[in-house]
């Protein structure tokens, strides 16, 4: 049974054959999910994930069941042993199994805790999904990974410029007024480097990715010929760099740093950033993002902004990966 919580579950191979299907298919609308039903279970909000998988299961002839949790839905219990007196009134362990009786793939958003960055690192929901389903399950953003959101970066990134080989693309930290999940982050860094380019990741001291992330992106880069920089200086991340990519993101948990480390204004991206990069570079965001806090209004209504596109080939990538999933 096939799953994608994970670019591990596509490897650099899988990644090309869902960029290269997702490229092939923009702009027709073949009904190849006839009869299928995807279950759509979301612990955290969404406007893109929800909206672009049902728009994927609808125009290829299936259809969606939304599940909000805790809103009309039992709050879900998932630790392992858990005394259940508290409002999580389900565990896992039945509704996971009930969902996979009426669904033919189960999709899950749940996002990271951001209180221990090991525990964000496990995944636990996603894994207890994954162990306990007897469908195919995908995510919709878990606590380690948004990996439909990497390849909808990537795929925006290939439209611009054919081949990613060698390409150099800076991930950038951005000031924001809360600690946010490290899943975004991790997908752009992980899928990049997949796709063999130049990656650097400039961000401030205490906001280091996972160390696991960082490994497993090491060894993709190396097998496709590109590499992994990561710096505190984020105009020498920036110095001709052809796609910049702006994401806030929390201080790691054992760091010292509280909420208040979030806010730094030098680190919010406007023309001056781009201006270091080459002149034909890219902006790109996941969304949504917050104007006048993480990126600058004459960043993201410069005509370089391709975050609208990038939104619009989350689309693209979740109909080639459920295709994958469903029909080969
Ligand atoms: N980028 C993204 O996943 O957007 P939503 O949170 O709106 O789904």
């Amino acid at each position: 049974m096939k799953h994608f919580t994970g670019l591990k579950d596509l490897g650099p191979e899988g990644l090309e054959m869902i960029l290269s299907r997702a490229l092939a298919w923009k702009g027709q609308y073949p009904k190849h999910l006839v009869d299928k039903i995807l279950g759509m279970v979301f612990f955290n909000p969404s406007l893109r994930t929800r909206t672009s998988f049902e728009a994927v299961m609808n125009r290829g002839g299936g259809s969606a069941i939304v599940l909000e949790v805790g809103n009309g839905v039992w709050k879900l219990e998932d630790r392992v042993g858990a005394i259940m007196d508290s409002d999580r009134s389900e565990h896992v362990k039945e509704a996971v199994p009930v969902l996979s009786r009426f669904v033919d793939a189960l999709s899950v958003r749940t996002f990271a805790g951001n209180v221990d960055d090991e525990l964000d690192n496990f995944d636990p929901v996603m894994s207890a999904f994954r162990e306990l389903s007897t469908v195919p399950v995908i995510s919709m953003e878990s606590a380690r990974e948004h990996p439909c959101q990497g390849l909808a970066d990537l795929m925006t990134i290939r439209e611009n410029f054919g081949s990613t080989k060698g390409l150099p693309v800076t991930l950038t930290w951005a000031s924001h007024i809360k600690p946010l999940p490290k899943a975004v982050p991790n997908s752009f860094l992980l899928t990049a480097a997949a796709a063999g380019c130049e990656v650097r990741v400039a961000h401030p001291k205490g906001f280091d990715l996972h160390p696991s992330v960082l490994a497993e992106a090491e060894a993709y880069a190396k097998a496709a010929g590109g590499s992994v920089t990561i710096t505190h200086d984020q105009d020498e991340a920036l110095a001709d760099s052809r796609a910049v990519y702006a994401k806030a993101w929390g201080p790691n948990t054992h760091s010292g740093l509280g909420a208040e480390a979030m806010l730094q204004p030098e680190w919010m991206t406007t023309r001056r950033h781009m201006e270091k990069a080459h002149k034909d570079a890219i902006f790109t965001h996941c969304l949504p993002v917050r104007r006048n806090v993480e990126v600058a209004d004459e960043v993201l209504d410069h005509p370089s902004c391709k975050v609208v596109d990038e939104a619009e080939n989350r689309f693209h990538v979740q109909r080639a990966v459920l295709d994958w999933i469903f029909n080969g």
